[in-house]
């Protein structure tokens, strides 16, 4: 895993934006796999920017999300079909019919999670963006999750719930599962990047570097990537 440390948010959304606008310049029809979060909001924002300034086209690109919220429906504000609606499809030029994110309130889970994982194996990824759980977790493979998994349903654990509170009225409101796409299926992509933005992450940042490779922090996996960068601001980079 080749770690870059950058001055600020800024700075490390600028640095992912450029990996993914070079990749889409270069592959026209790119298959993006995309998170949600605080982390990756400037990042989408550059994109946004670059796409209306320098014109590049997400017309063939498709893109694939890491998870959703068991019951939330894609015109729920706090799911995060409308975050990615709202972040970056809405403002570029990408078709709908082309991202790809898990139902919430498909009918029957188990179906579902299979629909999303044939779906997983017929687009390969060509990058796979990934933010950091507080607590190591990615997508929402909270620790312990098998390194084996593909897309599943987690029980979110509870510092997920609380770290997740701050976008809704009131932490009842978290929704308690969600759906996840698997640690197996995030090592597919050919390639990986990761970002950890502010003190908040500094303490697992500097878990995760050591290098171990355990489920007690499933992003450790990243180590057994060919192709994985670790993107950090100088206070994620604090403890290391
Ligand atoms: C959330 C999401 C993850 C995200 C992570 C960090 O629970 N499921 O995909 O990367 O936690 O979130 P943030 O970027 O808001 O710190």
């Amino acid at each position: 895993m080749k770690t870059i440390i950058t001055n600020d948010y800024e700075d490390m959304s600028e640095k992912a934006a450029q990996i993914i606008i070079e990749t889409v310049k270069e592959k026209p029809n790119a298959v993006l796999g995309l998170a949600t979060g605080a982390t990756p909001m400037g990042l989408y924002r550059r994109l946004v920017a670059d796409h209306k300034e320098m014109g590049t086209s997400y017309k063939y690109v498709r893109t694939i999300n890491l998870d959703e919220y068991v019951g939330l429906t894609k015109v729920n504000p706090q799911s995060y079909a409308y975050f990615m609606y709202e972040n970056l499809f809405c403002h570029i030029d990408i078709a709908l019919k082309n991202t790809y994110i898990e139902n919430g309130t498909a009918l029957d889970s188990m179906i579902e999670c299979k629909r999303y994982d044939k779906m997983l194996n017929k687009l390969p990824r060509d990058i796979q963006l990934l933010g950091l759980g507080s607590n190591g977790h990615i997508a929402f493979n909270e620790p312990y999750t098998s390194f084996s998994s593909t897309t599943h349903i987690v029980n979110l654990a509870e510092n997920t719930i609380k770290d997740n509170a701050i976008y809704f009225d009131n932490i009842e409101q978290v929704p308690r599962q969600a759906y996840t796409m698997g640690i197996k299926s995030i090592m597919k992509a050919k390639q990986i990047i990761i970002l950890a933005s502010g003190f908040k992450k500094a303490e697992i940042v500097s878990k995760l570097v050591q290098g171990n490779v355990d489920s007690a922090l499933p992003a450790s996996i990243l180590h057994n990537h060919c192709n994985c960068i670790l993107i950090l601001d100088k206070e994620a980079a604090s403890k290391l």
